[in-house]
């Protein structure tokens, strides 16, 4: 698949199966996925732009190079986007964050738009979507969508778990936009659900069921 980068390194992998496991508790699980994005946000911000600045360390002065964290724009796709959003800013902490609100319409699995905010100077930056669940693709596909209306420099897609049908939707809509994934699983249920998955996310997250 191109354009979906795996992130399996060792870490994410054993956090990922806590996380997965249905006896989790709502803390750990929310605690799990905050150590998960820390690590996700390491992989999707390494081709990152930097810059040289000049400091003086106590010997001497240097040239050494920094990251402009204010370029970023992390954009969180409601409600469940949320639970990535606070381990990233916790690496990127001078980040900007917009948010998306899109509900998925329990008949027809389409995203229904309720909230848009964004930064200002959208073309000035490098926009980051965050959502635990790439399922059907939907939310994902118009998330990305109404952002392009605003120009952003560039726009990656960081998610915790997809499905082939996932990544085909996102792929088929907006090739350019890479996904950072930590798992790919088998496939799509009837009701949108990825299995074998982890439930709902959201629910998961803030102990709602
Ligand atoms: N959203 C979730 O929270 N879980 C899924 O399995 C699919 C979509």
């Amino acid at each position: 698949m191109s354009n979906v980068h795996l992130v399996d390194h060792p870490l994410v992998q054993h956090k990922l199966t806590l996380m997965r496991r249905k006896e989790a508790s709502t803390n750990s699980f929310r605690r799990l996925l905050n150590e998960i994005s820390m690590l996700m946000a390491y992989e999707v911000t390494r081709d990152m732009a930097m810059q040289d600045i000049e400091i003086e360390t106590p010997l001497e002065t240097m040239h050494a190079k920094v990251i402009d964290g204010k370029k970023v724009v992390l954009v969180s796709i409601l409600r469940a986007g949320t639970g990535i959003l606070d381990g990233m800013l916790s690496v990127i902490p001078g980040a900007r964050v917009g948010h998306i609100g899109l509900y998925r319409d329990p008949k027809t699995l389409t995203a229904v738009e309720y909230y848009f905010k964004m930064p200002g100077g959208m073309e000035e930056r490098d926009a980051i979507v965050v959502d635990p669940m790439l399922a059907t693709g939907n939310s994902a596909v118009a998330a990305v969508e109404r952002l392009k209306e605003l120009n952003p420099k560039s726009i990656k897609f960081v998610c915790l778990l997809t499905c082939p049908e996932g990544v085909k939707t996102m792929q088929d809509a907006h090739p350019d936009v890479p996904i950072y994934t930590a798992a790919i699983d088998r496939e799509l249920n009837s009701h949108g659900y990825i299995l074998p998955g982890l439930g709902d996310a959201g629910d998961r997250i803030f102990g709602t069921k």
